[in-house]
């Protein structure tokens, strides 16, 4: 098969970590994009290494900056080669009642979750639908469908991702580039784990399958979505939440 490059935001997560994974697997080369505040880079490369993964390239930036994701795809094409395959999987929480939350908490998950849909998209998609081949993947959430108590920044933003996703996905679509979206329900994650265990309970258990997600099972899709084969698939959301919520 054709060796693709693929990008991969928010990769050094317990999702990205996971989707990097599942993409080299597919024989793709992967470049993990990672915030540069995140202070375990060496340690993730060697624990990737061990796990026989040994020619992840890095880029450090934030994906709420346009010019740091210049600057990350000006890096990963140096090394790389042009991108083939975009994972928007970069993404955070600050979890707040609406009454208790203030702005600070609600503009930075729509930067981080949303506007940076447009930043690392930008410097990809032209260049992709110039060479007839791409695969942009967004990662939205079940909560961006359903809402979630406690979430109007995190529902807002994930369901913004899926206008966008369908948009340029109707933009691009005759150019040989697809634009899909995965909404993970509860995946095991430093994120959910991060939810008071008594919370965390009570979702698991109105969860059908009674289980959170492996992060594998989200990087599998992005690795499906990926694919030649998946070329007639565009504009879709893939709900991967164990039966938590249909659409
Ligand atoms: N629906 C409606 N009301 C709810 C509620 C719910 N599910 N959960 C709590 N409330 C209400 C309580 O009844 C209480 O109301 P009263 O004050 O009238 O009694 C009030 O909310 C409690 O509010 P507080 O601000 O005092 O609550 P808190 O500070 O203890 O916790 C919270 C607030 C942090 C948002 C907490 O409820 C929480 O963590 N909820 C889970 C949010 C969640 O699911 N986050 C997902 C994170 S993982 C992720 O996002 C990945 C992904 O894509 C799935």
């Amino acid at each position: 098969m054709t060796q693709r490059i693929a990008l991969v935001t928010g990769a050094m997560g317990g999702l990205g970590t996971a989707i990097c994974q599942e993409l080299a697997k597919a024989g793709h080369k992967v470049v993990a994009s990672y915030h540069p505040q995140f202070d375990n880079k060496d340690a993730w490369l060697a624990e990737m290494a061990e796990a026989g993964f040994k020619d992840f390239v890095c880029v450090a930036g934030d994906v709420s900056s346009l010019e740091d994701c210049e600057k990350m795809v000006n890096e990963a094409e140096a090394a790389a080669g042009p991108v083939d395959i975009l994972i928007n999987n970069a993404g955070i929480t600050r979890d707040k009642m609406f009454a208790k939350m203030e702005k600070d908490g609600w503009d930075a998950v729509i930067a981080t979750n949303l506007t940076s849909l447009f930043n690392m998209t930008k410097q990809v998609s032209a260049k992709m639908a110039a060479r007839g081949w791409g695969r942009i993947v967004n990662i939205s959430s079940v909560n961006g469908v359903k809402g979630q108590a406690g979430q109007t920044n995190y529902s807002a933003a994930k369901a913004g991702v899926i206008g966008f996703t369908k948009a340029l996905a109707a933009e691009l679509a005759a150019k040989g580039v697809t634009v899909n979206a995965i909404c993970p329900g509860y995946v095991a994650t430093k994120m959910v784990m991060a939810i008071k265990p008594e919370v965390l309970q009570s979702i698991i258990d109105g969860v059908p399958m009674k289980r959170l997600a492996k992060p594998e099972e989200i990087g599998y899709a992005c690795a499906y979505l990926s694919n030649d084969l998946s070329g007639f698939t565009t504009g879709a959301t893939i709900n991967i939440n164990g039966g938590l919520y249909y659409q």
